[in-house]
Order: structure tokens, then sequence, then C-alpha cells
């Protein structure tokens, strides 16, 4: 049976670029992407788009009923720093669009659904360096909370009622083709954008701030292969972590320069700060490599010659 491929919140920075991946897998016309508002991207313009909003249960009801997903994207959510600006929304969206959304599999009898969880999960007191799969989890943000009982969540739903989800702790992610919208880790994209603009670039988390990132293209790529494994491989039903590379702003720039030499960073550190402070340095993937082959193609310096390339080279920089 061909496989018809239902996407929420098909307009974020993930989004955007899976649904560009999945209409060339399984033909556009398989593709659905959806979110509670049109975004100008080419990718949408081209194929099947809907409104629809995750809390809504009788859209739900009619898009689950009208397509028929074989396969399930559930990206809707709140990321870190918005979530902190407005924690009850943050909870009501990324946790009851869940509960929606798995409901409508079950009942819909989605084959598979890929939900995403984050470093988020992690917290102060979890070690920092090489954080292992299974470690303290004492998340202090309120998006933190909403993907560790997320992922509880997604275990059981499995347990209980087989619900065949799959899932990964995404890094940051750095991709030229979509841009974040209120996450911790968005200024290891903007820098890119301002570079080369003008030259120069404000950081809002401080030089030493290390966090584990992963170009966008390994991130597309780990969603599908997670999401396409076999059953039988997919050993955790929680969410897998996966590395790509580790950075901090200083680092970033040093490799930015060796481009664009002239470039300068200076600091304005704000509130993100402390919820970067509350996240590892850099992740053990080690399960994920064992389970379903897991392995990242972008390092620091191949990440930043081929972001620099593609946006100078689309001229994404000037809008
Ligand atoms: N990149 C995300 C954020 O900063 C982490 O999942 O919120």
């Amino acid at each position: 049976m061909a496989e018809k491929i239902l996407v929420l919140g098909a307009c974020g920075q993930v989004g955007t670029e899976l649904v560009e991946n999945l209409q060339k897998i399984y033909g556009a016309a398989n593709v659905i992407a959806s979110d509670i508002r049109k975004s100008e991207s080419a990718v949408f313009q081209n194929g099947n788009f809907e409104i629809l909003n995750v809390l809504d249960k009788a859209q739900i009801a009619n898009s689950f009923g009208k397509h028929k997903p074989t396969i399930v994207y559930h990206l809707a959510a709140l990321l870190s720093a918005t979530a902190e600006e407005n924690p009850k929304f943050g909870w009501e969206l990324n946790m009851d669009g869940t509960f929606n959304i798995f409901d409508a599999c079950l009942e819909y009898g989605v084959k598979r659904i890929f939900w995403p969880s984050s470093i988020a999960v992690f917290g102060p007191t979890t070690p920092a360096v090489l954080t292992p799969q299974s470690t303290i989890l004492e998340p202090n943000t309120i998006y933190g909370i909403t993907k560790l009982a997320g992922e509880r969540y997604c275990e059981y739903y499995n347990a209980r009622y087989g619900l065949d989800v799959r899932s990964i702790r995404y890094p940051g992610l750095i991709g030229w083709k979509s841009l974040p919208g209120g996450g911790t880790t968005d200024y290891a994209v903007d820098i890119f954008h301002q570079a080369l603009k003008t030259g120069t670039y404000t950081s809002f988390l401080n030089d030493s701030t290390t966090l584990p990132m992963m170009h966008m293209e390994d991130a597309v790529r780990a969603t599908l292969e997670v999401t396409n494994a076999p059953s039988d491989k997919i050993k955790l039903r929680s969410s897998y972590n996966i590395a790509g590379t580790s950075f901090n702003p200083e680092e970033l720039a040093t490799a930015i320069r060796k481009h664009i030499p002239n470039f300068t960073l200076e600091y304005a550190i704000d509130s993100r700060q402390n919820i970067a402070d509350s996240w590892p340095d850099s992740i053990d993937d080690s399960v994920a490599r064992k389970d379903w082959g897991w392995n990242e193609k972008y390092q620091l310096e191949k990440l930043v010659a081929n972001m620099l390339e593609n946006i100078q080279s689309t001229n994404a920089f000037k809008g």
C-alpha cells in the first residue's frame, strides 16, 4: 500500500525541510503538510497544505478521516524560549497537542508516528559531558518538562496500546533553508545570516556556552531513518540521544573567520542564557548508533562551510 504522510506543525524549522524531503520520497500528492498558518516557503505552494490546529479535535478528526495517513510526523510545539514566556500555553500546546494526535493515530490506525524530543529533557543535575542515554532527567524549563513527559507518554502508548512511535532528542538544529523560531539555540543559525549581511553578530549566549548542535540535513536524515527503521530495531520507545557536533559561540566565530576574516562577535546576554546553562555540552549517542545505525555527517568546519556557501548562493541573507 502506498504511504500517505501527514505532517503537523509543518511550517516550522524542521517541518519545512522534512516536507521537502518527504515530497521527493513519496511524491507531493502523498504528503499533506499542515499548520495553524501557511508559510511563504515554496515547499508549501507546490504540495498539499491544510490549516490544522493540534488543539482542535474536530479539525484533527476531519483531517485524519479525509486523508487516512499511514505515517504521521507530529512537530507542532512551542520551543524553549517561547514556552518560558507563556508556560501555561507551552504546556497546553505541547501536551494536549500530543494527547490529541496520539489518540487520533490509534483511532485511525496510523502505522507509525514520529514525535520529536529534545536535549531540553536534560537539566542542571544531568552529567553535562557526553550525556548518556539513560541518566538524571530533571529539566527546569517548561519546554523540557513537556518533552520529558512526552517521552514517558510515547513509551506508555507503545507498551499499553501498541502505538508504533519513534523519537529522537534533537540538539540545536542549524539549516539554511528555514529559520528557527523561539529556541535557545537560534543564535547558531542567525549568526550566519548576520555574518554575511553585516560582518558582525551580537550573541545572546556567552562565549563559553557549549551546546550540542546538528546540521539540518543530518537531523532530517535521522528523522527519516528512525521513522522508517524496522520496528524491531527501535528498542527504545521513549527517545534516542543523537549527536552531531558541539561548540560555543566563540568556537563558531573562529570557524566563521576562516571564511570571513573580519567577522566580529559581540555579546548581549539575555534570559536564554539560563536555559542554555541547564543543558548539556555534548551527547553520547551510542545507543542510536547501535540500534538503528545513526551516524552524523557534519562536524563544525563542514557545517560552517556549508551554511555560508548556501546562504550566500541563495541570497537568503538579504531577506
Ligand atoms: N533548539 C531547541 C530550543 O532551543 C531545543 O530543542 O528550544
